[in-house]
């Protein structure tokens, strides 16, 4: 089969977001840091992935989880040094794989020197200061002003520690362009862009009456925001090897979205309809046909670092469930047109952990809300790599990790599925290396096929992808030769099953 050299890396990359600081511990003291992610490239490799999306690992108080950064163009000692970071991309490089780090432009820390220096009343205007505030209210809960000691206020759209930038200031825009210049000069294959349809609010600030997620509000999407994602984009084409931006961009609608991936804007955006989806074909198809309609290149994704995984989304009441469907969407998400973005631990079919301990939480959404909210710690707790241990293999012997994990984790550890080929992780690996058989060689567009109400299927010329959502068993598209599924299907395809099929085609 012919390989499309013409086709920029990133369109059907798999990447896979590693959340630094459940990644793995090399330094022993709890939390993930570079040097265990560099140890376990290996792993990543043979998994079968692209690219790696590394959450931020800046010098930050972790007030956000490093979402709060102090420092744009340095490593917190937490997880390293600039010379881990150097090692760890020419390792990854070496390996194959593509390297992203997450740029967070709406805000910086309040330990931020602008903000510090904003507090003494120097340069403000690269801050949101007002006499008075509006109604807004935090993401996180709670109003989204803090008045400093000479009675002004700021604007946080999330947490107080996280202090917006004033975006129609010159000198911040200047600012980011020569951030993302220090990371592309070190090598750096793109960008996960924080909060990508936040960065500018209207000029007057007006009180809203619906404090919803709004792509077209006052707080949201502004338009003045694709002026400098066309700076970025002008930037990122003068580096060679197609250096490439995905925002997280969340939108009401898809055509919104659409407007963020324009051809001379960000490469790509997540696909948060595919996430937000319930388990339903209905749904799913819907997803899908909106997005190829409106966006010219597709993601998809089913966890992040924010959201309930989706195993646990996919089957609140029987684990078993949960499981089988998260291996059909596995199947589903990889043979859609586009590149997928995978969330560590998905692989090991982790589930949320629901019943973390009030005093273990850290996310400021749990603390801001006073416990109203779980917060987002049910999705970040660290990785077990070893059924046995302190942390499961996460950190050193000894060592107890930043979050505790459950004992169900011995089961769903790295070392218990390696060479179990009825486990999930063996299952991620056999389809990965299926898809990068099939990715590039496949048309990208895709054509429904018969089915009834509850099924998808869909092709793409040879490949077709059928998934039951059902209830009943439902009969298996015509086809030559199965070459994957999701669970045992014999004549028919099962409830909760998925399956790639190879058909002719003239
Ligand atoms: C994004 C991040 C999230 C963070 C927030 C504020 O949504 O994914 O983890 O809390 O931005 O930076």
């Amino acid at each position: 089969m012919t390989r499309h050299m013409d086709i920029p890396w990133w369109r059907d990359a798999v990447v896979y977001e590693i959340y630094v600081r459940s990644f793995a511990d090399a330094s022993g003291d709890g939390v993930g840091d570079l040097a265990g992610i560099r140890e376990r490239l290996p792993y990543l490799r043979d998994l079968g992935v692209d690219a790696v999306w590394l959450t931020p690992f800046y010098p930050s108080p972790m007030a956000d989880g490093g979402y709060d950064v102090a420092d744009y163009r340095g490593v917190d000692p937490l997880f390293g040094t600039l010379a881990d970071f150097d090692a760890l991309v020419a390792d990854a490089h070496a390996l194959g794989l593509r390297v992203l780090v997450d740029v967070v432009p709406n805000h910086s820390s309040s330990e931020h020197p602008w903000f510090q220096a904003a507090l003494r009343g120097e340069g403000r205007d690269r801050y949101i200061f007002r006499d008075r505030p509006n109604n807004w209210q935090s993401t996180f809960s709670g109003p989204a002003w803090t008045q400093v000691d000479d009675g002004s206020w700021y604007l946080h759209l999330f947490a107080p520690e996280q202090p917006d930038f004033n975006w129609r200031n010159p000198e911040v825009r200047e600012e980011f362009l020569d951030i993302l210049r220090f990371w592309l000069d070190k090598g750096v294959d793109g960008f996960r862009i924080d909060v990508a349809m936040g960065l500018f609010k209207a000029e007057d600030l007006p009180d809203v009456r619906d404090q919803s997620f709004m792509s077209k509000s006052p707080v949201w999407g502004q338009p003045e925001v694709h002026d400098v994602y066309r700076d970025w984009r002008a930037l990122l084409d003068t580096y060679p090897d197609e250096r490439m931006a995905v925002g997280e961009v969340w939108t009401d609608t898809l055509e919104d979205l659409a407007l963020y991936v324009r051809p001379d804007e960000l490469h790509q955006s997540f696909n948060f309809a595919w996430l937000q989806a319930p388990w339903s074909a209905t749904a799913f198809r819907k997803v899908i046909d909106d997005t190829v309609a409106t966006v010219p290149f597709a993601t998809w994704v089913l966890s992040n670092h924010d959201v309930v995984r989706h195993r646990t989304r996919y089957g609140t009441a029987d684990p078993g469930t949960g499981m089988a469907r998260a291996r059909a969407a596995l199947l589903a998400t990889l043979a859609l047109p586009g590149s997928a973005y995978l969330y560590q631990g998905e692989e090991l079919g982790l589930p949320e952990v629901e019943n973390l301990p009030p005093e273990a939480r850290q996310d400021p959404v749990f603390k801001r809300s006073k416990g109203e909210l779980p917060g987002r710690d049910g999705c970040r707790v660290p990785i077990p790599w070893s059924a046995r241990g302190d942390s499961y293999g996460f950190s050193p012997e000894g060592v107890k990790p930043w979050l505790p994990q459950p004992d169900e984790f011995a089961e769903l550890s790295v070392a218990r599925q390696t060479g179990d080929p009825g486990s999930m992780l063996e299952f991620y690996r056999r389809a990965l290396a299926c898809r990068r058989e099939l990715a590039r060689t496949v048309p990208y567009g895709l054509e429904w096929l018969e089915s009834s109400e509850d099924v998808l299927v869909f092709a793409r010329g040879p490949l077709v992808c059928a998934i039951n959502c059902g209830t009943e068993p439902a009969p298996l598209p015509p086809h030559e030769s199965v070459l994957l599924s999701s669970g045992p299907v014999g004549g028919s395809l099962p409830p909760d099953t998925a399956v790639w099929l190879r058909r002719a085609v003239s």
